[in-house]
């Protein structure tokens, strides 16, 4: 297969973790005979520095004419901490996601045996944890009308939510939940105590319950989702979620894998595709080579699988593994006897084209050094 990948790495340590996916990318058309192409485009405080433009069209116009879209991260503090920025590189993602019409974004959070001591967690409660959210991405309080009053003193954003909006991505929750391998249960994460756009979440999904009738559905406040996911993550299976309580709510859940740099996502739409870490752009990291690649490379898997390289995928999860499993980790994971973003990324590539020899003299796998013997 020939496919056509855009890449835009972003700000921060964006640019040195997709430099890893990007040669993870690279190894895994060596062995498969498959074609990629890479374009690479400019997003975010990068691109406002050298355009004005957080998202310029050329990239928008790029992500459209490509088979999928690989980003890394953005964000700068200089934006952070100036409120009164009115162009921000968020302003590029958000409406790069408009743009391409991605309106599910997916993140799967697992566990890792080997990483289990570096979660707050009791052991007990992270076997076995395997569930995956649905965030809506291009709508809620995201993207409603902003306004601050002319003194700056009152501000407001408004939330909304449509119907179709809200079926068009638990269609793909639930037919999810369906999924072999699937638990079939599907919880519904809302504040329809209080808003009315959770109302009509809760309304439009019971509706739409009987339409997939081997699918168990139940019904969350946020408040209390946050307590269970941290008391009893393995009850979930599907989460499906507006897209304020996604952002929130995978951040949390990354704790129980032992560090937001591991989970990867999936945004999905009409068309294009786009793949991210879940992380952002770190900037106290950037150029350290020091930031943890397993989040983009994993992101990187799942757009193999989205591509219909199965198997390809899998390796590429195999491989992630037998680095973490080997204790072949980054700072964030190992503060003292830790590996560099660049070489994680290299015995990833190596463990995809067999370079590995069966026992392995951890001594010689140094800062920035490639060579096992
Ligand atoms: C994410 C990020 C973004 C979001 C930011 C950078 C706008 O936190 O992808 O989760 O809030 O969606
Ligand atoms: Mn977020």
């Amino acid at each position: 297969m020939k496919k056509n990948i855009v890449v835009i790495e972003g700000d921060g340590i964006g640019p040195e973790v997709t430099r890893q996916s990007v040669r993870v990318l690279k190894t895994i058309a060596d062995k498969s005979g498959h074609e990629f192409n890479f374009t690479h485009c400019l997003m975010g405080a990068c691109a406002i520095d050298k355009t004005g433009n957080p998202l310029p069209d050329e990239t928008i116009e790029a992500c459209l004419n490509s088979d999928a879209v690989l980003l890394g991260a953005i964000g700068h503090p200089k934006y952070d901490n100036d409120p009164s920025a009115k162009i921000r590189p968020e302003q590029g993602l958000l409406k790069l996601r408009k743009s391409l019409q991605l309106f599910a974004n997916i993140r799967p959070v697992n566990t890792y045996p080997s990483l289990h001591h570096l979660s707050p967690l009791k052991n007990k409660n992270l076997e076995g944890v395997d569930f995956i959210i649905f965030r809506e991405l291009t709508g809620g309080i995201y993207f409603g009308d902003k306004k601050l009053s002319d003194d700056g003193t009152k501000a407001s954003d408004e939330c909304t939510y449509t119907q179709p909006e809200i079926e068009r991505i638990a269609d793909l929750a639930f037919q999810f939940a369906q999924k072999p391998g699937r638990r079939k249960k599907l919880t519904l994460i809302d504040k329809a105590n209080v808003l009315e756009t959770s109302r009509l979440w809760r309304k439009t999904v019971k509706e739409m319950a009987s339409r997939y009738p081997d699918v168990n559905v139940d019904y969350m406040f946020v408040d209390n989702a946050a307590m269970q996911i941290m008391l009893n993550p393995k009850q979930f299976d599907v989460v499906l979620t507006e897209n304020m309580f996604g952002d929130i709510l995978s951040d949390e859940a990354s704790v129980l894998s032992g560090s937001l740099g591991l989970l990867p996502s999936a945004s999905v739409g009409k068309a294009t595709i786009l793949f991210e870490p879940i992380h952002g752009s770190y900037p106290q990291a950037a150029g350290k080579d020091i930031a943890n690649p397993i989040g983009s490379v994993l992101s990187a898997a799942m757009m193999l699988e989205y591509l219909g390289m199965n198997e390809e995928a899998q390796l590429v999860r195999d491989a992630v593994k037998w680095t973490l499993q080997n204790g072949f980790v980054t700072k964030d994971l190992e503060s003292v006897n830790f590996y560099f973003t660049s070489t994680i990324g290299e015995l990833i590539c190596d463990y995809i084209s067999e370079k590995i020899p069966d026992s392995i003299k951890k001594d010689n796998i140094e800062l920035r050094k490639s060579t096992i013997i």
